[in-house]
């Protein structure tokens, strides 16, 4: 088992390892002056996990209850964000009780808010279930649902007390969601130099999953712990997806979060390498990893439609947008962007 120490404003820790999801309540129950706990689960994990969360924290001595939502982004909206708070609210919790969020991104973010709001902020354990969410949601303290303005519209930064990463969850994921939480692990070896680049290169990352999420947990909590409110430095986590979201709208959001952010990765990149902006081991870095771990680097929407897409919600903030233009391999800097400049990068990314 590793464990990161997050030292934002209220401290915590992530635990990543195998089989931890099972001990759950053991490592809660120092944390949580109460003694009962709200699991909230999709309905695609809480039949995979829920039980054994459950027992966990019962053997722990909490009394547990749990309310599952039908799963998907569809669901990550105002009207279950209430259903959440009224199921907290029927069931007496206080103030010293806490939520469990069982799943992925949209479980984690929704959770993560309702714990946020509930009685002005109970405690919020996050059990990641998701790759994606093991190396970059459940960590930092952004939560949020989506409104019909656009995704995450309505949100608070509100840390968890405590993230359980059990590398086993990653086992029952479908193909693509796993694929898809590898273009995360490979934006981090874009931003920062250091040991996960070495891991991601060398034979069988996945054979050292538990590093390499570790090693990417260190990554966020080293930006995360220098602007925890995303004033500046935390906007290099954006690497890949100002055109990724752009993508993501123009497939109508049926193209996967991660496998999008791959294809804003290559591209800026390619268009950073065109303008000498970063190096050619940039370039060549970039299509290895992302072809080693099975993410496209190439989308059909043309570039025109690309940035209609990615300006259409920005438009009020004075014609500029910071983009994350990558250096060389692990470097990245922001840079505020005038419109038309970005249209340029989107243009020359096309292959
Ligand atoms: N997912 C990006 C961030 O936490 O800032």
């Amino acid at each position: 088992m590793k464990t990161i120490e997050i030292n934002t404003a209220r401290p915590y820790k992530v635990v990543v390892g195998s089989g931890l999801i099972g001990q759950t309540g053991e490592l809660a129950a120092p944390l949580i002056r109460g003694r009962k706990a709200v699991i909230v689960a999709g309905s695609n994990v809480f039949p995979l996990y829920g039980e054994a969360v459950r027992e966990s924290l019962e053997r722990a001595g909490f009394s547990v209850c749990s309310t599952v939502y039908p799963a998907g982004e569809k669901s990550k909206t105002a009207d279950t964000l209430v259903d959440i708070l009224n199921f907290l609210a029927e069931h007496q919790l206080t103030r010293a009780d806490a939520v469990f969020a069982l799943g992925g991104g949209v479980t984690g973010d929704m959770a993560g808010l309702a714990a946020a709001l509930y009685q002005r902020g109970i405690t919020c354990v996050q059990l990641p279930t998701t790759l994606l969410a093991a190396v970059d949601s459940s960590v930092g303290g952004k939560t949020a649902v989506n409104l019909k303005a656009g995704k995450n519209q309505m949100g608070v930064f509100s840390q968890p007390a405590l993230v359980v990463c059990d590398t086993d969850c990653l086992k029952t994921l479908p193909p693509e969601v796993y694929t898809e939480g590898w273009a995360e692990v490979v934006k981090y070896a874009f931003i920062r130099q250091g040991p996960l680049q070495e891991l991601l290169l060398a034979e069988k990352p996945e054979e050292r999953i538990e590093e390499i999420i570790a090693e990417c947990v260190k990554i966020k909590r080293d930006v995360v712990t220098e602007d925890e409110f995303d004033l500046g430095t935390r906007q290099l986590l954006n690497f890949g997806h100002t055109i990724g979201h752009a993508i993501e709208k123009c497939s109508g959001y049926s193209w996967y979060h991660g496998m999008a952010v791959a294809v804003g990765m290559a591209m800026m990149i390619r268009a950073c390498r065109k303008k000498g902006i970063c190096d050619e081991e940039c370039l060549e870095k970039a299509e290895l990893l992302l072809k080693k771990f099975g993410l496209p680097q190439d989308c059909e929407y043309p570039a025109e439609a690309l940035l209609e897409a990615a300006v259409s919600d920005k438009k009020r903030s004075g014609g500029t947008i910071t983009l994350v233009l990558p250096e060389s391999f692990g470097v990245c800097t922001l840079q505020k962007t005038p419109f038309e400049q970005l249209g340029e990068l989107i243009a020359l990314g096309k292959r």
